[in-house]
């Protein structure tokens, strides 16, 4: 295994458990390119709100991350082939419009939408600098390998870490042409306020000649939306306790993910889909590497995710705060996704 770091950046991976799947063409980010943060400072204040909280990036260990994979193909799940859809018809004219010669996709995943542009930009550009972005380094290392056999014109380097830390690694390198793309509605994981952060981050990574391609989950009948978060097979489930067991492994914790129960329910005030893990029975927890311990009275909710659904208009109107428009939108038969094109103003 040979991991490739730019000069300035230190080798240290963050979570060394996955260090074993990663394959070669990995740059691990790590603090030099983002904000001190302490680990586990999360987890600590979200559990002393109320309701609880806990946050939604640690759905994405290597087990998360195939979970939501399996959630991607369930029947419920529409946003996943509804954006495929869209990519499906409307990639070769991304990527004519776009024109850019380096594509960092946030959250990418196994990419697998992402081939769709992929395969527009090397049938209208023949080559492309191609840097997924994930904090899983299992899936980010695998999805590497398969993507640099079957593109072999394109240079794909994958950057091992949070959004925070790639948007901060890109504003210190310089593309001719660069989109950056964050697909699948991750952005209805983030409140305004942290919306609102993220597109600044955006913004400052691109220059007045970059794209950003943002997907949204529209807004639509309640019964849709809950369904897609309430699957029959219970892979939405598994998603939301694993968040428990991973907790366990990162700081050491005790607690029972058999005593919560997944719960979600789409809020029509605030447009967002909600995940609970409910607590089943009074207890408490300890997460010992962070010296806390949490009790949890029977039936206590937690929340462990928001997922907003968009108004397309509201929404331009926060990329144009951040000062980025949109110079296209497209969408599907039903309206029920979208993929609105930006440029920095
Ligand atoms: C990653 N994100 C956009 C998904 C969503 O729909 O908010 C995460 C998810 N949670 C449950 N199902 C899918």
């Amino acid at each position: 295994m040979s991991l490739l770091t730019p000069p300035e950046l230190t080798a240290t991976a963050a979570d060394t458990a996955d260090v074993a799947e990663v394959s070669e063409s990995l740059i691990v980010l790590d603090r030099t390119h983002a904000e001190l943060n302490n680990p586990g400072e999360d987890v600590i204040a979200g559990l002393g709100r109320s309701p609880k909280t806990l946050p939604a990036q640690y759905f994405y260990d290597d087990r998360g991350s195939e979970l939501f994979e399996q959630i991607c193909q369930l029947p419920e799940y529409y946003p996943t082939r509804t954006e495929a859809w869209i990519l499906q018809h409307y990639a070769a004219e991304i990527a004519q419009v776009t024109n850019s010669h380096e594509l960092i996709e946030l959250g990418s995943g196994s990419s697998t939408k992402t081939r769709l542009l992929l395969d527009a930009y090397r049938d209208t550009l023949g080559r492309c600098h191609y840097l997924p972005v994930d904090v899983s380094g299992g899936i980010l290392g695998s999805t590497v390998n398969h993507l640099q056999v079957q593109y072999p014109e394109f240079s794909i380097q994958g950057l091992w870490g949070t959004y925070d830390q790639a948007l901060a690694y890109l504003g210190t390198t310089q593309a001719p042409s660069r989109m950056i793309s964050f697909l699948g509605s991750s952005i209805g994981n983030f409140n305004a306020i942290e919306c609102d952060r993220f597109l600044q981050k955006v913004a400052a990574a691109l220059t007045p000649n970059d794209w950003f391609l943002l997907g949204i989950d529209l807004q639509k009948e309640t019964s849709l939306l809950e369904a897609a978060y309430n699957d029959r097979q219970g892979v939405t489930a598994a998603f939301n306790l694993n968040m428990l067991s991973h907790l366990n492994w990162r700081f050491q914790g005790n607690c029972n993910p058999d005593w919560f129960v997944h719960r979600a329910r789409y809020n029509t005030v605030d447009g967002q889909i909600e995940m609970y893990l409910d607590c089943q029975r009074a207890c408490d927890i300890t997460f010992k590497t962070l010296d806390f311990q949490v009790s949890f009275a029977e039936g206590e909710a937690m929340l462990t995710e928001i997922s907003r659904k968009f108004q397309l208009t509201q929404l331009e109107q926060q990329l144009n705060r951040q000062g980025l428009k949109t110079v296209q939108c497209w969408t599907d038969p039903q309206s029920w996704f979208g993929l609105v094109l930006c440029q920095t103003q």
